[in-house]
């Protein structure tokens, strides 16, 4: 359930109508619910309450600090991958000690970051990762709290490029070495092993592959404790799927994740922690669009819209489908069409959706690409130099931009011509109308 819906004959963000936030932001904007964000954090955590769980939201999924600081409200703690993500984190209010640092390719600068800062715990995925975290805990003088990201060697079923668990797969440590480099981490002075981390996918729509990651997860726990090594907390990870709208099957509820945990792994007197990310901001957020232009093909209708694959990538990288509706209620038993909407892009894959019935559109109408929270705007470019948009959050009648567009100055205040093709940059300045002009 989300809080986007129509009131009136306009589709409303809660208490917010979407062209309200058109006319002042311009477009394309991202428009967020608090009351979703909320709602979807609290189904999750009364799901495991049982559990007393860690819930570190997944910052990857969307970065904007407003958006973060409503969950660290609520109690969340936040999982990161890079240095800038834990500074945002922290900016946004999240305590060290409900941070967790996960990745694949940490540098002995972040590693650095993290242990100054104090966070929770580190998951490590390589022997050699393992030895810099050594390295530069021991330069510090601290003990890296760390927990071994393991690689159950489980299909998620869910699409090729965000599955993560499997042995081809390029993350945590393969399942058959783990106790093997558990017994060599031990014997490293600044690691302090307190756990297991598993994460074996995202968009996951059944839960039996979680259950069986967890039970691998059971079984290794079982065997570094009978050498002795007191695993304290298992980290899950996040990857419970979301419904997009054109699922054959339902996603499953909170309440049957939570089951397949305690079932799994609830007995084992371990502090668990969560790493979600899209079910909890995937279906709190829009894009809005609007409409340039209709372009009528001999064989299909083209509706030229404003956003582009650099916005949202998800449709372009993944083939992901995302429901695209009119913000302006259509009428029951109006015309409806089938058409191809597409952004400005030069590239083939820049659609938003291809033979979607959508009700007759005119230039300047305004479109909202549904479930876009989540890997939306975090995934956004600047391609064919377009400026990053701008994100709005909600909550109930209040709303505020918590991300400005960045302007095409700001783009090239940061470049610079080489010093043998002169130094004017006058000559790269833009003139203002054109800056602004998605503004
Ligand atoms: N923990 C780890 C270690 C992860 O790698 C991820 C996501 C998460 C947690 C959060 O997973 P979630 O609950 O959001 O499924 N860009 C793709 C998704 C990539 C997911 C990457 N890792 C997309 O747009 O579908």
């Amino acid at each position: 359930m989300d809080h986007f819906a129509y009131r009136d004959g306009r589709l409303f963000a809660e208490d917010v109508d979407l062209g309200v936030i058109a006319e002042a932001v311009g477009t394309p904007v991202y428009v967020y619910a608090t009351a979703t964000l909320r709602r979807h954090y609290r189904v999750l955590a009364d799901a495991l309450a049982a559990l007393e769980p860690t819930i570190c939201y997944a910052v990857k999924a969307n970065g904007n600090i407003g958006v973060i600081a409503t969950l660290a409200r609520e109690g969340a703690g936040a999982d990161v991958v890079s240095g800038g993500e834990l500074t945002t984190a922290l900016a946004a209010g999240v305590p060290a000690s409900r941070i967790v640092f996960s990745g694949v390719g940490k540098s002995a600068d972040e590693m650095e970051q993290a242990l100054r800062a104090g966070v929770l715990q580190i998951n490590a995925e390589s022997e050699p990762e393992l030895e810099l975290l050594d390295q530069v805990a021991c330069r510090l003088g601290v003990r890296a709290p760390v927990a071994l990201r393991v690689n159950p060697d489980v299909d998620a079923h869910t699409h090729d490029k965000i599955s993560t668990g499997r042995r081809e797969d390029k993350f945590g440590i393969e399942w058959t070495a783990a106790h093997r480099i558990y017994a060599r981490a031990a014997a490293l002075p600044g690691l302090d092993l307190v756990g297991v981390a598993v994460h074996i996918g995202s968009q996951l729509t059944d839960v039996s592959p979680f259950r069986e990651a967890f039970r691998r997860v059971r079984d290794l726990v079982a065997m570094l404790r009978a050498d002795g090594l007191p695993i304290r907390t298992l980290d899950l990870g996040g990857g419970l799927g979301i419904p997009y709208g054109n699922e054959g099957t339902a996603v499953p509820p909170p309440a049957d994740y939570a089951r397949a945990v305690v079932e799994t792994v609830g007995d084992l007197g371990c502090r668990l922690i969560f790493e979600p990310g899209r079910m909890i901001v995937g279906n709190a957020g829009i894009l809005l669009t609007r409409v340039l232009r209709i372009k009528e093909g001999s064989t299909r209708t083209f509706v030229v819209v404003d956003a582009g694959m650099n916005d949202l990538l998800r449709p372009a990288l993944y083939g992901a489908w995302h429901e695209v509706v009119l913000v302006r209620e259509a009428q029951p038993g109006g015309e409806v069409r089938e058409v191809d909407i597409v952004g400005p892009i030069c590239e083939s894959s820049d659609a938003f959706g291809s033979g979607r019935k959508l009700p007759a559109v005119a230039d300047g109408d305004l479109l909202a690409i549904r479930s876009a929270g989540a890997y939306g705007r975090a995934m956004a470019s600047s391609y064919n130099a377009r400026p990053l948009v701008p994100e709005v959050l909600v909550d109930g009648s209040a709303w505020a931009v918590v991300q400005e567009r960045v302007s095409v100055e700001a783009m090239l205040a940061s470049q610079r011509l080489p010093p043998w093709l002169g130094s004017d940059v006058a000559a790269v300045r833009v003139a203002p109308a054109i800056a602004g002009r998605r503004g």
